[in-house]
């Protein structure tokens, strides 16, 4: 896509790729949505050249004259379960020849989420966790080729797996502590999230151990498609 009138990052937390948007696309009118105002406060003061609006995903509808060009959402729509239907709606939402690209982390069934689940479900502190972060199951990746396909001119749709190679003691928990363990963990009272923080640790040695030079692999699979309609 050469240029663009208007640009929305769908998700767009603290605004790092709504800047990244913005710099690819100078002239165009970059929008970031998202539903939490805490990161809209973040991305205002730190992406000044932006606009930004808070609104949840599956309500959000662009202004009459803004339909956009290119909707953008980078590891965001993960945290919604109803695709069939936000997909063929975000594609609806486009101005013609428009695009959507989307991320998506595919990490449901890995042991690095399933086991969130299954600990939260088990331990003490279960009764603070109600629903906290549970990961949503994404469809099966042929469902977003089936749903998306007859709707757009072109679609590519593709998945890689990342090995990260992290380091230092319980590195796959550390990692986990800055993003899907967050939800789980600012539930909690310090000494149950101490408490739930290492019975996690501990389920998850036998599926990543440490390999022999102290380093340990997350295989991280995520999920991208660009649909041009
Ligand atoms: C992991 S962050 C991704 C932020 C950004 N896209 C990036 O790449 O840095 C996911 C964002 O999705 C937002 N979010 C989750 N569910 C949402 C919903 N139903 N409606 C609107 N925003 C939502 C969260 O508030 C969060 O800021």
């Amino acid at each position: 896509m050469e240029t663009a009138g208007h640009v929305v990052d769908l998700g767009c937390g603290t605004g790092n790729m709504t800047g990244i948007l913005k710099q690819r696309f100078p002239a165009a009118d970059v929008l970031g949505v998202d539903g939490a105002e805490t990161m809209l406060d973040k991305a205002r003061a730190a992406v000044p050249n932006c606009r930004f609006e808070q609104a949840d995903f599956a309500t959000w509808t662009p202004a009459k004259a803004a339909a956009p060009d290119l909707i953008f959402s980078n590891a965001a729509l993960h945290w919604v379960t109803n695709h069939k239907t936000l997909f063929p709606r975000l594609l609806s939402l486009l101005a013609p020849h428009g695009v959507l690209a989307v991320q998506m982390p595919s990490m449901h069934d890995a042991p690095f989420r399933a086991l969130q689940n299954e600990i939260a479900r088990e331990g003490p502190w279960s009764r603070f966790l109600d629903d906290a972060g549970y990961a949503r199951a994404l469809l099966p990746v042929e469902a977003y080729y089936d749903v998306i396909r007859p709707k757009v001119a072109t679609l590519d749709i593709w998945q890689t797996t990342y090995l990260h190679v992290l380091t230092g003691k319980d590195a796959v928990t550390e990692w986990a502590a800055g993003s899907s363990l967050r939800p789980f963990l600012d539930k909690l009272p310090p000494d149950q999230a101490q408490g739930f923080r290492a019975a996690y640790s501990e389920a998850l040695r036998p599926h990543y151990p440490e390999r022999p030079d102290g380093t340990t692999i997350l295989p991280f699979k995520r999920l991208f498609l660009i649909a041009r309609i």
